[in-house]
């Protein structure tokens, strides 16, 4: 039995993989589940695209594996063309939904209201929100990123009213930071803005299971430093997990940081909130 508190380490494979790629992701990710090639205090999720959900759902189905949509429409109303609804991603094996990536945002126009209400359907569907927030290069270099970060978290969690989530993952990311043309952050860069989503979880939803993470260009020359100098309950990471391999690489060596590290105590209702819910 691991001493150490679960360490979150996933990866949104954004618009990739055809139906056999997926699941050839998912049966060489079991394999190594089953071949305990995945330290223990890992929590490792997945995020196919909607097409994939249910196979890669099905293939990785009891091996611990964490499956999550990348997005799902909040309703109610189900005449929305092209849209899948946060019931339907449950019903294909998410337990986790990404809410408010950056490039839904920049590049899809998704406002701070819509991601609000996202969370909130995600809660009343009974999945685990993955609130994705981050300043642009601009409003970094406004010093405005505390402002912006503030204003989004805040903003997410407005419409929750009464609903306290079981859980909530929020991921920390820098607009700046992801996908090809990002630029890798260095953990001095991005250790406020952790704190500043951290506070405003304790404000806004005290005593509440959450976990703070960091995405945005984890590789595995970083992930290291990320681990070590971030207090951060995981990764996110995109290109660099899009193969079973790469996933694996920064599994150890997040798990090698992790001994490095003054470690974040367990909580045990959290743990056990978790794999509850991945026993459903
Ligand atoms: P990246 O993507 O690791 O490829 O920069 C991260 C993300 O978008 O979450």
């Amino acid at each position: 039995m691991t001493t150490t508190a679960p360490f979150w380490l996933g990866t949104s494979w954004k618009m990739t993989k055809t139906l056999g790629e997926a699941g050839a992701y998912a049966d060489a990710l079991r394999s190594a589940v089953e071949a305990e090639d995945v330290p223990p205090d890992l929590r490792l999720f997945v995020l196919p695209a909607a097409t994939s959900l249910a196979v890669v759902h099905d293939r990785l189905a009891g091996s611990g594996v964490t499956i999550g949509s990348q997005n799902a429409h909040p309703g109610p109303d189900l005449a929305v063309t092209g849209e899948v609804s946060m019931d339907m991603v449950r019903d294909a094996g998410a337990s986790l939904v990404e809410i408010g990536h950056a490039e839904r945002r920049t590049l899809l126009g998704e406002t701070d209201d819509m991601v609000a209400d996202k969370v909130a359907a995600a809660v009343s569907a009974g999945l685990t929100p993955l609130l994705c927030v981050g300043e642009t290069a601009a409003e970094r270099a406004h010093g405005e990123t505390a402002d912006v970060l503030t204003r989004q978290v805040r903003t997410a969690l407005g419409r929750l009213e009464a609903a306290v989530p079981d859980e909530l993952l929020v991921a920390y990311e820098p607009h700046w930071a992801i996908g090809s043309n990002g630029r890798a952050a260095v953990p001095e860069e991005v250790a406020e803005g952790i704190a500043v989503v951290r506070d405003e979880l304790d404000r806004h939803l005290p005593g509440a299971r959450t976990a703070v993470l960091y995405g945005g260009s984890v590789n595995a020359g970083n992930a290291a430093d990320l681990v070590t100098g971030l207090d951060v309950d995981g990764l996110f990471v995109g290109r660099a997990a899009w193969t079973v391999a790469g996933l694996l690489d920064l599994a150890h060596r997040c798990a090698d940081a992790l001994r490095n590290r003054g470690l974040r105590q367990p909580n045990p209702d959290l743990v056990s909130a978790i794999v509850r819910k991945d026993q459903r």
